[in-house]
């Protein structure tokens, strides 16, 4: 029973106690003492790579974490072969087998969790708490995919047929998988993809985003520790447009697994379009233009609490994130007066400090995006609030959220992929083709709405397509196995992460009849 999932989640862990604070401190203090290194692992052995280009920490541009290379494509070649020899012997271990390993990765995970959530701040810029959520997020992702691959990867299953006759159906792996992820989730998403790749009984090629090589070159030594042939799973860190293509256009690749930009995913499409061989198949889960609807009858705390964490919380670089809220007109001015209050009370700081809520966002480059998209709000929108972030915007990359109230429904062409909140005032006579507009942008991420009428929630729910819809309550924060996260249109393909059809697009179905 898939949907039956014994849940056994991580703990986390709860900063207002002394204990896990000086843990925290202490895992923070001895990463400070540590110069990282990433490059590529084949076989379980860090290669030499190419260039050895130096990385800073987002949060103070002074601070050097460490030394990345690039896998050349000599490393991608060799990764390759040893993948496609190493895959036979790991499929043919079925469902059971393999979740053994997935379970000693969760577990391996939970027992290093204070150091993960240490680098996910210094290397990613996630608050302490944000970077809990994700490691318990990808100990979810190893015991949920454990689970599914030993129900549906058990072997063959029987079929009814004539009699005389015996029809079955088995699930296999594809052979090697390329996993391509982003870095504003640098640890839950990939090994979310690598998880699901493996417990479908497929070898892994991955490559993390370039902003944050070195916690997913901790969770490979982790996978490796916890039991996994170190053939089956190879780091290949590089740029996109080199080493993620060369994965994409690699002979011996039979499957895509990507989340990252919308533009990226067609970029990877057309290129797989173009190859010579099998069709592959490409699981791309992409951004969103995520609005969330407040009524008259929405309470108003609880719509301040959930707006300011969907959309500012994490440093707004969810890809389930709140872009646009749209308020009802006769509740617009509290409600947008009372954000704006809740934005002043945010603590701006460093993120490894248990008092910070927010962070920097990931780089310079992505400051710059969101600082020329303030510019737009401040020609053509009309700027709300702008909280203050200090002196933290001179040390890192750290930039000072916005909330705008915006003069169409459809201003946003697309994903502002930070903490800036844009307002629209609706007219609940227009709600149709206010919906309709957000509706027509054309992504289908992730919406919200806050009403105390049902028949409402259905109606913004006919008109706005989705992959995760939550009614009161925030937008982000999907748990594995309770809501399996994904989304249309322009924001993916399917199947859901952490969703019981999760597995199936990474595998091949083979069908046998047999007449003895
Ligand atoms: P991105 O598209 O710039 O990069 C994602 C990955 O693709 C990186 O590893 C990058 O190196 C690689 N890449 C870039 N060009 C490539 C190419 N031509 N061929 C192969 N690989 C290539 O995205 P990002 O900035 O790292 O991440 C942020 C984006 O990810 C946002 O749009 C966000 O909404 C989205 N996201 C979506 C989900 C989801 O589940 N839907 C989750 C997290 C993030
Ligand atoms: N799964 C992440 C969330 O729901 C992106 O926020």
């Amino acid at each position: 029973d898939i949907y039956g999932v014994e849940r056994k989640n991580p703990l986390g862990r709860d900063y207002s106690i002394g204990s896990e604070r000086e843990r925290a401190a202490k895992a923070t203090a001895a990463l400070a003492n540590e110069t990282l290194s990433a490059g590529p692992i084949v076989g379980g052995k860090l290669l030499a790579g190419k260039g050895a280009e130096p990385m800073m920490s987002p949060v103070d541009g002074t601070v050097l974490l460490g030394g990345v290379s690039e896998a050349t494509v000599a490393d991608i070649d060799m990764a390759a072969k040893r993948a496609k020899a190493a895959q036979p012997r790991w499929d043919a271990l079925k469902g059971r087998g393999r979740a053994r390993v997935l379970r000693a990765m969760g577990d391996a995970l939970e027992a290093d969790m204070d150091r993960l959530v240490a680098l996910l701040a210094r290397e990613g810029g996630k608050t302490l708490n944000d970077g809990v959520a994700e490691v318990r997020e990808a100990v979810d992702f190893c015991r949920y995919y454990a689970h599914l691959a030993e129900v549906q990867f058990a072997g063959a299953e029987v079929l009814k047929g004539p009699v005389g006759e015996t029809n079955s159906l088995e699930l296999r792996g594809r052979g090697v998988f390329a996993c391509i992820s982003p870095w504003n989730f640098p640890l839950a998403i990939f090994t979310g993809q690598i998880a699901a790749a493996l417990a479908a009984g497929n070898a892994v090629l991955a490559k993390p985003a370039e902003q944050t090589p070195f916690v997913a070159a901790e969770a490979v030594r982790l996978f490796h520790k916890a039991g996994l042939d170190p053939d089956l799973l190879a780091l290949l860190p590089g740029d996109g447009a080199t080493v993620g293509a060369a994965l994409c256009g690699h002979s011996f690749v039979a499957g895509v697994a990507f989340t990252g930009g919308t533009d990226t995913a067609r970029a990877i499409n057309r290129q797989l379009a173009d190859r010579d061989g099998p069709i592959l198949p490409f699981i791309a889960e992409t951004g969103g233009l995520n609005g969330l609807f407040a009524d008259t009858t929405a309470l108003r705390e609880q719509v301040v609490d959930d707006v300011i964490a969907s959309a500012i919380g994490s440093a707004g670089q969810r890809c389930s994130a709140l872009r646009v809220l749209f308020v009802a007109k006769d509740s617009a001015d509290e409600l947008i007066a009372t954000i704006a209050g809740a934005l002043e009370t945010l603590v701006v700081g460093d993120p490894a400090d248990p008092a910070t809520d927010i962070g920097p966002v990931i780089d310079a480059e992505a400051r710059a995006a969101l600082e020329s998209h303030v510019v737009r709000l401040q020609r053509e929108a009309k700027i709300v609030r702008r909280l203050d972030v200090g002196a933290w915007g001179a040390k890192g990359s750290y930039f000072a959220p916005v909330i705008a109230e915006v003069p169409r429904p459809d201003f946003l062409e697309r994903e502002t992929f930070g903490p800036i909140l844009h307002v629209y005032r609706y007219d609940p006579d227009d709600l149709a083709d206010v919906a309709g507009a957000l509706a027509a942008r054309g992504y289908g991420l992730t919406l919200g709405v806050h009403s105390r009428i049902e028949r409402f929630a259905d109606e913004v729910r006919a008109l706005v397509p989705a992959g995760n819809v939550y009614v009161n309550r925030s937008i982000i924060g999907a748990v594995v196995g309770v809501q399996p996260f994904g989304g249309e249109g322009l924001s993916g393909t399917g199947p859901k992460a952490g969703g019981p059809h999760a597995l199936l697009r990474y595998a091949v179905e083979r069908a046998l009849s047999v007449n003895i």
